[in-house]
Parts: structure tokens; C-alpha cells; sequence
């Protein structure tokens, strides 16, 4: 009974297979260090980061989802490649549903 009860308690800390992988949540762990946790590009106080801020309609409102995926993937300037963790697929996905919906909030 313990060892099922410890078993229930692991599997949430257990990395979730791609495709059904919360990306929302792999944004705050693997991305929000440098762009913010709201895509601002700013830290805690507003300290900028680094990167521009995903609502920057100059970086952000002219690129499609494919060119941003790919970016993601590949690497971009300072930013590491993150095609060995994330797939074509995923990396869309990343962008529509969580880049996209931080953009409006804030510009700079
Ligand atoms: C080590 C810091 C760092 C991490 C971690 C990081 N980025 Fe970046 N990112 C940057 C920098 C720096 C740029 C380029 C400067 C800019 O666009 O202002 C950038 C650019 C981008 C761009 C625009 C690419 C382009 O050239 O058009 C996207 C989209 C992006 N990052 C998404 C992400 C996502 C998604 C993650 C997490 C999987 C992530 N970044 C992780 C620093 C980082």
C-alpha cells in the first residue's frame, strides 16, 4: 500500500512524453529565465533579461509561427537550440499556445 502510494506521488515529477507534454509549463522551466515569465523579456523588477519582448511587434508581428518554431528549434543568437527537446510539432505548438497569448499583454 505505501509502495503504491509512493508510486501516485512520483508520476506527476516525471517528465511527460511529447506530444502530450504541458508546454506552459515547459515555457516557465526551460524558457522564462531569460524572456520572463510573461514573455516580456524582463525579470523580477523588471530587469531586462536579454531577448525582445514577444509582443515587440517588430521581432514577433511580422514572423510566422513557422520562422518563430524554427528559431526554437535551431537556436537564435544567444539562445540555445531546443530541437533536441522539442519537435516540429511541439515547437508550433509552443508558439500558439503560449507565446502568441503573452504577446498582447505587454509590449516592452
Ligand atoms: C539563455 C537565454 C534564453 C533561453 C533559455 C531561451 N531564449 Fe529565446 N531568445 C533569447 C535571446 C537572447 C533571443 C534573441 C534576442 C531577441 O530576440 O531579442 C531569443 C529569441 C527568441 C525568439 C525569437 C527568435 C527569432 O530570432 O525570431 C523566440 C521565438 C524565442 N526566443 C523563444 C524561446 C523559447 C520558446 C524558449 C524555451 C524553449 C527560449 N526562447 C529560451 C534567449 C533565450
Amino acid at each position: 500500500m505505501r509502495c503504491v502510494l509512493a508510486v501516485l506521488l512520483l508520476v506527476p515529477a516525471l517528465p511527460a512524453r511529447a506530444g502530450g507534454r504541458d508546454l506552459k509549463r515547459f515555457f516557465e522551466a526551460r524558457c522564462a529565465v531569460c524572456h520572463g515569465a510573461d514573455g516580456t523579456g524582463r525579470g523580477a523588477g523588471g530587469i531586462r533579461l536579454g531577448p525582445a519582448s514577444f509582443g515587440d511587434p517588430k521581432t514577433f508581428g511580422t514572423a510566422s509561427d513557422e520562422d518563430l518554431a524554427k528559431a526554437i528549434r535551431q537556436g537564435s543568437g544567444a539562445m540555445p537550440a531546443f530541437g533536441f527537446v522539442l519537435d516540429e510539432a511541439e515547437a508550433r505548438r509552443l508558439v500558439r499556445e503560449v507565446l502568441r497569448p503573452l504577446a498582447p499583454r505587454k509590449r516592452r
